[in-house]
């Protein structure tokens, strides 16, 4: 027995600002923001909707996908830096919402690394025989944070939610190996401030991001005894491709072999990779059998990757 995926939804909402529109909105311009970053377009969460509405969302399309009620539930982890309010926490709100079980129910914060701290915290739990089958839910809602006037960051942020039921799967399957890991000295360089505006130092980020990803995707694959070229996909934080491409360029995997929601979502935090396994998981790229990584890096800083065969 091994902890693995059972189900994998994601929820993004309607409201789409393109680069076209951060044009009115900031000196930026869209051929900018493409070449440094690759992002086209991403999603704001409308009017009242707030972190624990888009992660009931992304929820529910879990919870299908597995083909499991909230009822089935032994636990809610939901990774998030932007929840409602401090407390409580989104996971309860979620539970809550969801109408699940009186089970156990945390928040994690571990910026975009969130989702991969959320995961292999629920696999402990899997492994260990106390609990079954536990939602794990990325989500942010970056909007609320993000200064409007910093072309250096609003350009970059999304809002989104990626959710995944987590529990027993056969031995040769789901999560083969992980690493997590964070460095408190890089906290300077992205942070909220008193204001609650995201603060960053791109380039420092960026030196970090490209030297790290790289590293613990290769480092997961090793770990199992594989080598690189048994990758047969990469789900990496979404936060540029250029840091994508590093990732994807040291694993030695074709361009298609990676997926690239940053075009249509920007950076959207502790959701970018759930919502990006999930959409790749849904348009038949994933299948069975699949050796699959996924990567991400964050503020904090912080880092977590894992090897799991799909
Ligand atoms: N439009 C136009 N010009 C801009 C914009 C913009 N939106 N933003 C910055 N610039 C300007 C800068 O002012 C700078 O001008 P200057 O040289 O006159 O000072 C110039 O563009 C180049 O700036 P650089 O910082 O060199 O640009 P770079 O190529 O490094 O790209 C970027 C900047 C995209 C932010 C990059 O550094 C990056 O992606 N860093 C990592 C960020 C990241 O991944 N953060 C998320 C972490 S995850 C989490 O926990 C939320």
């Amino acid at each position: 027995m091994n902890a693995g995926f059972l189900g994998i939804g994601h929820y993004t909402p309607e409201k789409v600002l393109t680069n076209k529109d951060m044009e009115q909105i900031v000196d930026t311009s869209d051929e900018w923001i493409r070449t440094r970053t690759g992002i086209e377009e991403r999603r704001i969460a409308a009017d009242g909707e707030d972190t624990s509405d888009m992660s009931y969302n992304a929820a529910v399309n879990a919870l299908e996908d597995a083909g499991m009620t909230a009822e089935d539930l032994d636990m809610i982890i939901v990774a998030t830096v932007t929840p409602d309010q401090p407390f409580p926490s989104v996971s309860a709100m979620l539970q809550h919402k969801l109408g699940a079980n009186k089970v156990a129910a945390m928040d994690v914060g571990a910026a975009c690394a969130g989702f991969m701290y959320g995961v292999i915290t629920a696999k402990q739990f899997i492994d260990t025989g106390s609990y079954k089958n536990i939602l794990v839910v990325g989500t942010d809602k970056l909007s609320k944070i993000t200064d409007w006037e910093d072309r250096n960051t609003c350009v970059l942020f999304g809002d989104a939610s990626g959710a995944a039921v987590i529990g027993p799967v056969d031995d040769e399957k789901g999560i083969l190996s992980f690493e997590l890991g964070a460095d408190g000295s890089g906290g300077p360089h992205l942070y909220q401030d008193q204001k609650d505006a995201l603060q960053m130092n791109g380039r420092e980020v960026f030196k970090f991001a490209v030297r790290q990803m790289p590293e613990s995707s290769v480092n997961v694959v090793k770990k199992i005894g594989l080598k690189e070229e048994d990758v047969d996909f990469l789900v990496p934080h979404q936060a540029n491709i250029r840091i994508m491409e590093a990732a994807r360029e040291r694993l030695g995997i074709p361009p298609e072999k990676m997926a690239t929601t940053v075009k249509k979502y920007g950076n959207t935090s502790s959701a970018s990779i759930p919502v990006a396994l999930s959409e790749e998981v849904k348009a038949g790229k994933i299948k069975n059998g699949d050796l699959v990584v996924l990567v991400g890096f964050g503020g904090g800083l912080t880092w977590g990757a894992v090897a799991l065969r799909w």
